[in-house]
């Protein structure tokens, strides 16, 4: 087991954690691509382009020095330390390898072949395709004509199902970028009956700059027990690769959750980043905003191109276009993005990552060359 104090202790002598990183020290843009790299542009799995925060690096690489140590502490330390953040209890936050690892642990704690999991569609794909596992049955209800996603309908379906529900909403959706609506949410998981439980995907929240906006964190404070919110350092964070995710609910939801992975099965260097990376709010904030302005950039090209595209909350866009949709991700990986991963957007639609600046403006160009030859 690694000794925290020790632990602790390197990371600030390598000036990785609290005061160093508030005082921005060693923060210029360092590790920020300033030119358009030569290998392939990846716009299609909604990580974050400027890498991983300087201090995550650093404080990844100072934990290579108690590699030969069990991480529960670190893991514990980084649960309390979001916790405290979020004005909650220990027991109400729990820590997996990457979201996707909690989605499937609270599938196999709550979900079985009397299971009826409802979700929007198209969401992402990782619930339904864990209902083949459990054997609970998927019903997805297709989006509306605005890709808002349908609550009364939702509502209304789970009504009609006898046995456990689960519903699942990603909010932001993915591959839309649209939120659900805080509060008529709200309201459905505060009412609901006791056969329906809501897992609340909230892998975008960190992007999110709608006013109207609050995390379903609020209703695990107040004590509701029919919720489970996870969020993930795999993209404000940049931190994909290392797979980190956590998760928020009533200790008894937590609970149950957890019986069903190893909490402990995290990389300790993956923990030292995420505790780092929290705080380093400048990285967070050249994150964002590097993201806004990739996004403004391609928005901006698609509205003269006249491609229509979703209001997105996110660092994705799901944007229209022309013609086959394989036929589009062929010709721009040949001219070096790529873009589009599957995600039942239909034909006619195609999802975007938001690049760097300088990669959306290189994607924007080569848009228009599509265009010039009226392949969009
Ligand atoms: C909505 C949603 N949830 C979860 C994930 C998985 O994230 P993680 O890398 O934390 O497993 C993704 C990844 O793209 C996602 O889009």
């Amino acid at each position: 087991m690694v000794n925290r104090r020790q632990f602790i202790s390197a990371l600030g002598s390598v000036s990785l954690i609290g005061t160093a990183a508030a005082t921005g020290s060693g923060l210029s843009a360092e590790d920020v691509p300033k030119e358009v790299p030569s290998g392939p542009i990846y716009l299609n799995q909604n990580e974050n382009p400027l890498g991983m925060s300087p201090h995550a690096k650093k404080a990844a690489n100072a934990a290579l020095a108690y590699g030969h140590r069990y991480p529960d502490a670190m893991v514990r330390s980084l649960a309390a330390k979001i916790a405290h953040t979020e004005g909650l209890s220990n027991d109400s936050v729990i820590i997996g390898a990457g979201s996707t690892g909690l989605l499937i642990a609270q599938m196999f704690a709550m979900s079985g072949p009397n299971t009826t999991v409802i979700a929007p569609a198209p969401t992402f794909s990782r619930v339904e395709r864990q209902c083949a596992v459990t054997g609970a049955t998927y019903v997805p209800l297709p989006v509306n004509d605005r890709f808002e996603v349908d609550l009364e309908g939702l509502e209304r379906l789970s009504a009609k199902t006898t046995g456990p529900v689960i519903v699942y909403i990603v909010t932001p959706n993915n591959p839309t970028g649209v939120l659900v609506p805080t509060n008529p949410l709200f309201n459905w998981i505060k009412r609901a009956p006791a056969n329906v439980f809501f897992l609340i995907d909230e892998a975008y929240h960190d992007f999110v700059d709608d006013p109207a906006y609050q995390s379903a964190v609020s209703l695990v404070k107040e004590g509701y027990k029919n919720v489970f919110v996870a969020r993930t350092f795999s993209k404000l964070h940049g931190m994909a690769g290392m797979r980190v995710g956590y998760g928020f609910g009533h200790a008894d939801v937590t609970g149950k959750i957890s019986a069903y992975y190893a909490p402990w099965n995290l990389a300790l260097p993956s923990i030292a980043a995420a505790m780092a990376s929290l705080d380093d709010t400048d990285f967070i904030a050249r994150g964002k905003k590097s993201n806004s302005n990739g996004k403004a950039i391609l928005t901006e090209t698609l509205d003269a191109l006249g491609l229509a595209h979703i209001p997105s909350q996110t660092n994705f866009v799901l944007h229209q276009i022309t013609g086959d949709h394989q036929t589009y991700k062929d010709r721009m990986e040949e001219a070096g993005f790529l873009v589009g991963r599957y995600m039942n957007t239909g034909p006619g639609w195609n999802r975007v990552s938001i690049g760097t600046p300088e990669e959306m403006q290189a994607f924007c160009r080569t848009l228009k060359n599509f265009r010039d030859k009226d392949w969009i």
